[in-house]
């Protein structure tokens, strides 16, 4: 799998000012790309793009060569279910379900109906990230860690290629900042494309690309 982002361009009509102007980037299997920058340099509205839920005013987005800009909406939501996890920046849960619930609800919109299987892979996946006692319960009864895990269970779950994760670490101490960190590169080292957004200096340690939304970089 190969992700590339050739010359986007965004601005909000709110304001008129480029957030983001000819940027490019390209990232395959086993990478894990960090992307740094000050809070509202457009770090979100760029995991947006890339991911396809937002749309840039200029420029490609490709997943393996095809335009994900050009494909009508089912195939684009067959990427988004196959093979895009996305974790946004603040935590989504359906607050009448129990965390077993929210995460094994996701995996069958996407997956089918295999929910025997989901809930034991969420079991092992809860007990991965030390919070396997909170199967049972409501997400309002959580931290704001442990939100943060539960959301990163649910969107790599059904193993998607590409992980996007914004901001995964934001408000945790650094403990478990660090194990959330391990397990998305744990996630990446399984094969996959992993791109997140921080301001988290421990983060940017994990990437194999660093990039700085108004200076592009790459460490070797
Ligand atoms: N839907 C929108 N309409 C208008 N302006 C927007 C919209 N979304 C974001 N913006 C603006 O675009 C800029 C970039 O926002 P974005 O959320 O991408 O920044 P960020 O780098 O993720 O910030 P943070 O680190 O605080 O999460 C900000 O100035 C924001 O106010
Ligand atoms: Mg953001």
């Amino acid at each position: 799998m190969v992700l590339e982002a050739k010359n986007i361009s965004k601005r909000y009509r709110k304001n008129g000012r480029f957030i983001l102007k000819d940027f490019n980037l390209s990232i395959e299997n086993n990478k894990l790309l960090v992307i740094k920058g000050q809070s509202g340099c457009g770090k979100s509205t760029l995991l947006a793009i890339l991911g396809g839920y937002l749309k840039p005013d200029s420029g490609q987005v490709k997943y393996n060569g095809i335009n994900i800009n050009e494909i009508n909406n089912d195939k684009l939501a067959s990427i988004h279910y196959d093979k895009i996890g996305y974790l946004p920046q603040s935590n989504v849960m359906l607050k009448e379900l129990k965390v077993i619930d929210n995460i094994v609800l996701a995996a069958k919109l996407v997956k089918g109906n295999n929910k025997e299987e989901f809930i034991k892979k969420a079991e092992d996946m809860l007990a991965e990230l030390d919070i396997k006692e909170l199967a049972d319960s409501y997400p309002y009864e959580l931290s704001g860690g442990e939100l943060k895990r539960v959301s990163l269970i649910r969107s790599i779950i059904t193993e998607p290629q590409v992980l996007i994760a914004d901001e995964p670490t934001t408000g945790l101490d650094t403990v478990t900042g660090k194990k959330i960190l391990d397990y998305i590169k744990a996630y990446k080292d399984k094969g996959n494309i992993v791109i997140i957004a921080s301001h988290d200096d421990n983060a940017e340690k994990y990437g194999d690309q660093v990039l700085d939304i108004r200076d592009t970089y790459h460490k070797q």
